[in-house]
């Protein structure tokens, strides 16, 4: 079998982690008990790039219980855990990817996913798609999925630009993934990493977040609960009242720079914390970055002008700029819930891999009759993800009575 990976020897760790990550992926393994009796993807090939953790394991669990023969790679250079990517190998997964690939290594890896004439692309990010639709490849796919917010902002320029060559489920845009993962997820997954990066203590330290999007907002609200006085920045008016009335500070990136202690970007675009930021940051200031590409801290700049640069910790170095001021990176600036922790949590992920097993299903069931466009989940399909979550989770809800459902359809009472 082909397979690129750190160390084979690491599968049982792995497996182990699977088994506790299954445990708490009720919602997954109900599809994937289904999909075990109506095998959806029986001869079908899926090349997929996401990060390489044991939620990813049990999602690929899921898709092979369907009858996909799969190949796996790393949705980031940092992100995969080496144990699950070994025991996914030992599964029949052709897995290409270790924590902390070269730049000119994750290329090679994305290739290498990508050689495998898939019939399904799932991508985290857009690396994949873009490679596949970037026109020197022959690509014979049905259809893909997309995971994350920055991924479909590619995807969609893609689409503008006439050169999507199959369609694309935005995984990321239904409301069982985006206001979950993106939200609780990131939001517990980000302090995690800071907390795991560094040891911080956090009560009574100024946090900056960058961005109120779904993730900007997860971030500042588990910040907060754990102490932190938060400071938001945004560019967008309507975030930015939503941020204050959330009961938080809003001002400019240049004003939050001289007070913050902790700085996290979410934002997906490029230039959050520049050159101008840096030189203005306290001593000890803390820089880390939540969005998918390590483009919002410019990691550049900082080396540029950094007179001495130290590895303090294993997802930590130190800055020491003109003067003496200190800053300390997190993670390379890459995304810190994953570089320095374990991403989100299992439960949440269970939400969002829902909807990567069924959006496959659902390109793979209406191949030939989707264009080549980005398409929203389908309601029911969301709807159903909740039903079976909210059952696994053992809540109960009321359901509308007859007269209740009359009521809401009239207007002449
Ligand atoms: N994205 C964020 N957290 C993740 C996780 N635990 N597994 C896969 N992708 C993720």
């Amino acid at each position: 079998m082909d397979y690129d990976i750190a160390d084979i020897g690491l599968a049982g760790r792995g497996a182990l982690q699977l088994e506790w990550a299954a445990m708490h992926m009720p919602a997954l393994k109900e599809i994937e008990k289904e999909f075990g009796r109506s095998r959806p993807f029986r001869g079908k090939r899926i090349s997929a790039l996401l990060h390489v953790t044991k939620e990813t394991g049990v999602l690929m669990e899921c898709l092979a219980a369907g009858g996909a023969r799969i190949r796996l790679g790393a949705g980031n250079p940092l992100s995969t855990q080496d144990d699950i990517a070994a025991a996914l190998v030992k599964e029949g997964v052709q897995v290409f990817a270790w924590k902390g690939e070269s730049a000119d290594e994750y290329g090679k890896c994305i290739a290498k996913v990508l050689d495998f004439d898939p019939d399904i692309i799932i991508d985290d990010g857009a690396d994949l798609h873009g490679l596949a639709n970037g026109g020197k490849r022959e690509v014979s796919a049905v259809g893909g999925t997309e995971e994350t917010t920055s991924g479909i902002h590619r995807i969609k320029a893609m689409e503008k630009d006439g050169v999507l060559r199959y369609p694309i489920m935005a995984v990321n845009n239904a409301n069982t993934k985006y206001l979950f993962d993106n939200r609780y997820g990131t939001g517990q997954s980000t302090v995690d990493g800071i907390i795991r990066a560094t040891n911080i203590f956090v009560p009574g330290k100024v946090a900056v977040v960058g961005g109120y999007g779904w993730v900007g907002r997860g971030v500042a609200m588990r910040l907060r609960g754990i102490g932190a006085r938060v400071i938001v920045t945004e560019v967008d008016p309507l975030k930015a009242i939503e941020a204050n009335m959330d009961g938080f500070d809003v001002m400019p990136m240049d004003e939050a720079a001289k007070t913050g202690d902790i700085f996290v970007t979410a934002t997906g675009d490029i230039d959050i914390i520049t050159e101008r930021h840096f030189k203005v940051m306290k001593d000890g200031a803390i820089l880390c970055n939540t969005g998918h590409f390590d483009v919002e801290v410019d990691v550049k700049a900082l080396r540029r002008i950094a007179v001495k640069r130290r590895r303090i910790r294993e997802h930590m170095e130190e800055y020491t700029l003109k003067g003496g001021r200190r800053l300390f990176l997190l993670a390379e600036g890459r995304l810190v819930n994953l570089g320095a922790a374990e991403g989100h949590p299992s439960e949440v992920m269970d939400l969002s891999f829902c909807n990567q097993a069924l959006a496959s299903q659902y390109v793979l069931d209406n191949a030939g009759r989707l264009e080549n466009k980005v398409y929203s989940m389908p309601e029911e399909i969301d709807a159903r993800i909740a039903a079976i979550k909210l059952r696994t989770m053992g809540i109960r809800i009321d359901s509308l009575s007859a007269r209740q459902k009359k009521y809401l359809a009239q207007w002449d009472f």
